[in-house]
């Protein structure tokens, strides 16, 4: 009876803790590549980085092709709903030409991420001069108009306050290092990385001149074991030289973000070490409830993922949706991760803790 009644108390314990997170979130603003990317790119006519063609969407409501690159949804709109929010903010390319959702009450956040981009303005970006990316630098440059607005609708002060509480998601890095990879540039590795990395913390300072101060940043996971790469390696293992790139690129991003917090001493952060995370899947993929880690669930080697490509019915079992992209399950299970995983998948801090913060 006792032990009963303790339970319950546990259980309401839990739910008004999630009610307490809600109010303490109140929007969260997106930023990256197709990890994150919930229907950017269909706005841009000319791109061909896009997932807005069946069977994209196959397990998401109504199975539609939304412009993820999932069989369902993607890590960001996992992270929007253990926020506790119902969905995922909408892209910044439909709020601009909508601003009635900006100036209400109830606006909770905007999503910037496009496929195939990068830290640098260059990545992405096809020779033809035609768009086929939004840049994070352009990225930045939309939320700094998003600012603009709640600024004009709240004021200065309430707007700050608004932004200081919310979250600014990043995950972005891995479309400059294959870029970097692909074109064998002479660039000495140890350079190109550090050159990322002064890029890349001149926009967070950017983001937090802008009000900013919660960032849940994610590393680039072992991009060598993407099938797309391991087909490069006659073993059929994954690309040696693209992990320790990623490796570089998360070790220089922690120490990013330690200067950046002792410079900011009101910045709070999360750095989701996606490279550990995925390297504990693939070592161990039964727990997790995966089968098939090397291989694309939909399309091969000739056929890319879309109207033309077979994909398997087991999706549950794969860890791969195309031969780049994680399926809705994997990013499911990421997301899970970053919101309340251990010190060795987050640090200093979880999402779920950076949200309390
Ligand atoms: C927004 O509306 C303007 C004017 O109608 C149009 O030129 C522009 O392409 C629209 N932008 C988006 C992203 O739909
Ligand atoms: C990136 O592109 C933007 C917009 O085109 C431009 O304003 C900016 O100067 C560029 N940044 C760099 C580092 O080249
Ligand atoms: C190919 O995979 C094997 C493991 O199967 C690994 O030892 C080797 O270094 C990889 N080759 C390259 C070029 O990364
Ligand atoms: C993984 O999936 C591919 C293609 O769907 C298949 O050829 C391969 O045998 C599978 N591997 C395992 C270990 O199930
Ligand atoms: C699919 O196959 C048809 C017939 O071979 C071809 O005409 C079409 O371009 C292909 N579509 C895509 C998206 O590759």
């Amino acid at each position: 009876m006792g032990k009963k009644i303790f339970l319950v108390v546990l259980c309401l314990a839990t739910v008004l803790d999630l009610h307490l997170a809600n109010a303490e979130v109140p929007a969260v603003f997106i930023l990256g590549d197709s990890t994150a990317d919930t229907g950017t790119n269909n706005f841009l006519p000319d791109s061909k980085d896009r997932a807005d063609f069946p069977p994209y969407g196959i397990d998401f409501p109504h199975s539609r092709p939304t412009g993820r690159f999932s069989n369902g949804l993607n890590s960001a709109d996992f992270l929007a709903k253990l926020m506790g929010f119902k969905r995922s903010p909408l892209p910044f390319f439909y709020l601009v030409n909508n601003t009635k959702f900006i100036k209400r009450p109830s606006f909770r956040g905007a999503n910037f991420a496009s496929a195939g981009s990068g830290i640098l303005n260059i990545t992405g970006q096809t020779k033809n001069g035609l768009k086929n990316v939004v840049p994070l630098e352009e990225q930045i440059g939309q939320f700094s108009s998003i600012y603009s607005e709640l600024v004009a609708i709240k004021g200065q002060a309430s707007a700050e306050v608004f932004l200081s509480k919310s979250l600014f998601f990043i995950s972005v890095g891995s479309n400059d290092i294959f870029a970097y990879y692909l074109s064998r540039s002479t660039v000495p590795k140890q350079e190109f990385i550090a050159t990322l990395g002064f890029i890349y913390d001149s926009y967070l300072r950017t983001l937090y001149k802008l009000g900013a101060r919660k960032f849940g940043i994610i590393s680039v996971p072992p991009i060598g074991c993407c099938p797309a790469l391991r087909i490069q390696n006659t073993t059929g293992g994954c690309l040696e030289d693209l992990n320790n790139l990623a490796l570089e690129f998360h070790s220089m991003i922690n120490t990013q973000l330690i200067k950046l917090s002792t410079d900011y001493s009101d910045m709070k952060y999360s750095l989701g070490n996606a490279y550990e995370m995925t390297i504990n899947v693939l070592d161990n993929p039964c727990p997790f409830g995966f089968k098939n880690v090397s291989n694309p669930c939909c399309g091969d080697e000739r056929t890319p993922c879309g109207p033309n490509a077979t994909f398997c019915s087991n999706r549950r079992e794969y860890l791969f949706w195309d031969s780049v992209h994680p399926t809705q399950a994997a990013a499911g299970l990421a997301a899970r991760t970053l919101y309340g995983g251990e010190l060795r998948f987050v640090s200093p801090i979880n999402f779920k803790q950076l949200a309390d913060a």
